[in-house]
């Protein structure tokens, strides 16, 4: 059984007028199918605007489809009461491009990271500083940033305490929304190098979305090309890249 199924999903936006009429509607995701395996990296590309950030509202049940299903584990997101998605997405975290917006400003990185186990782990105070500690150290940040607040950080190490918040409680899967865009070249090539230690250290799988072919090819196993709304092309294997074929996929390839 697949990790994640999404099946034939669309989404539109009405776009309303100065008046308050629905002038245009927009297909911002249109009949996107796909499924993703346990402990497989499947790569979504395609140019700003898309769709992929909606497709992961979708995913996270931020955003209801106007059509389509969406299920993890087995379970059809959509059809679950709060309680019962609030267990599911234990297995399921995200981490999104933009580190500083992804965190409150008013907490500690200790305070942040801990945030997932306030709300689904019965710790004491102390065990959840050492918990904090030892996520610090997976993503090879200084206990010592425990009490600064992420206007102290930089771009990298707030993304690696984003990331250490995404594995706090084990999940199964992380859906990567650019995770890297934001931060220089380097920077890039560090989180990416974690991001593949963390897949193997937990067995996780990993949507890892991004508009640039070159940082999805160190990780991805499978690719999915998405223009205007739709999957345009997909490949199973990451060493057939010459194998694309829709103009769209490669133009993408010449970015690399
Ligand atoms: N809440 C909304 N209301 C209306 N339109 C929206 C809304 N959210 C997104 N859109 C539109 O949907 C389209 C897809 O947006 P989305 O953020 O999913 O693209 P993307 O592929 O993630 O782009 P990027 O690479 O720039 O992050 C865009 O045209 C955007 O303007
Ligand atoms: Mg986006």
């Amino acid at each position: 059984m697949s990790l994640l199924e999404v099946r034939e999903v669309t989404k539109t936006y009405s776009l309303k007028n100065r008046y308050g009429r629905t002038s245009q509607k927009n297909e911002v995701v249109n009949n996107v199918s796909f499924s993703l395996n346990r402990d497989t990296c499947l790569g979504l590309i395609g140019e700003s605007g898309s769709g992929k950030s909606t497709l992961v509202k979708i995913i996270l049940g931020l955003e209801k489809p106007d059509q389509g299903e969406v299920r993890f584990r087995g379970k059809s997101l959509f059809k679950l009461h709060s309680h019962e998605l609030k267990e599911l997405r234990r297995d399921l975290q995200v981490v999104f491009q933009d580190c500083y917006n992804s965190v409150n400003p008013r907490l500690t990185i200790e305070e942040i990271v801990a945030e997932p186990l306030r709300n689904y782990e019965k710790m004491t105070a102390e065990q959840q500083r050492k918990k904090v500690q030892e996520l610090l150290e997976i993503v090879c940040l200084h206990p010592d940033e425990m009490k600064k607040y992420p206007h102290q950080c930089s771009g990298g190490q707030l993304q690696r305490v984003n990331i250490a918040r995404a594995i706090a409680l084990k999940p199964k899967m992380i859906l990567l929304d650019e995770p890297v865009s934001s931060l220089d070249m380097v920077v890039q090539a560090d989180i990416i190098d974690l991001l593949a230690d963390l897949r193997d250290m937990f067995q996780l799988s990993y949507l890892f979305i991004s508009h640039d072919l070159h940082t999805v090819r160190y990780l991805a196993d499978q690719l999915m090309v998405m223009d205007k709304g739709r999957i345009i092309e997909t490949l199973n294997d990451m060493d057939q890249l010459d194998q694309l074929k829709h103009p769209i996929s490669r133009e993408l390839i010449t970015t690399i």
